[in-house]
């Protein structure tokens, strides 16, 4: 399973690059806004330090701006995959940036049918927002279920991202139902490493070496 990280802030990309767990990354006009730098200044940036799909949002409404803009970001690096909505003018994008071979993310997928109209579209990603589902009191990993269900039956190719993280019980979660791609904040990201336990455990067991003789 790859595990990307959702952010802007090439700071926290680094120190999550840095632990080689971290297999790409994944950016929205939110986290741009947050990060309070030009956007493609930015995904340059991104795309240096970490070598794995880094996800650029489009901003337009209809599928011609959607392609202008992904053309664009394409440009930036090798890395670079677009990310369109989950409309019918996305989707028109989704086929028209795919026959270019550039890669595409589908956003703002809530329900199995659009995850379904994304794979027929071509979608090289498909990214259903487990956290909004949960907040709206549906059950987010119940989709995550589903497509991998009609993924599956049909052997679409599309990886399903499971995006809008907010624990790391959803990561585990989406890992046993077999999405490819787990997307996440770096507060999330740097819980996966720890444990109470192992912080207990190696207090005790420095404590335990102090009392090991040592040689003279
Ligand atoms: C994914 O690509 C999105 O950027 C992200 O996961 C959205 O998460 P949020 O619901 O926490 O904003």
């Amino acid at each position: 399973m790859q595990l990307f990280i959702d952010s802007a802030d090439t700071s926290e990309i680094k120190r999550a690059a840095e632990t080689s767990a971290c297999d790409g990354c994944t950016t929205n006009p939110s986290l741009a806004a947050k990060a309070g730098r030009e956007y493609n200044e930015v995904l340059k940036e991104i795309c240096s330090i970490i070598k794995g799909p880094v996800s650029a949002e489009t901003v337009s409404l209809d599928a011609e701006g959607m392609v202008k803009e992904g053309i664009e970001f394409s440009k930036i690096a090798k890395n670079i995959v677009v990310k369109v909505p989950m409309t019918v003018e996305g989707m028109k994008a989704c086929q028209k940036l795919t026959k270019k071979g550039i890669k595409v993310n589908v956003t703002l997928v809530f329900s199995a049918n659009q995850a379904l109209l994304a794979a027929k579209s071509g979608a090289f990603i498909v990214s259903p927002f487990v956290g909004r589902l949960d907040d709206i009191g549906e059950v987010g990993m119940d989709l995550i279920k589903d497509i991998r269900l009609i993924y599956n039956n049909y052997k679409f190719t599309t990886q399903i991202l499971v995006a809008s993280i907010r624990n790391p019980i959803h990561v585990f979660e989406a890992a046993k139902i077999g999405a490819e791609i787990a997307t996440m904040p770096y507060s999330v990201f740097e819980q996966l490493f720890k444990h109470t336990l192992t912080d207990v455990g190696i207090k005790k067991f420095l404590e335990d070496w102090k009392k090991v003789p040592k040689k003279k």
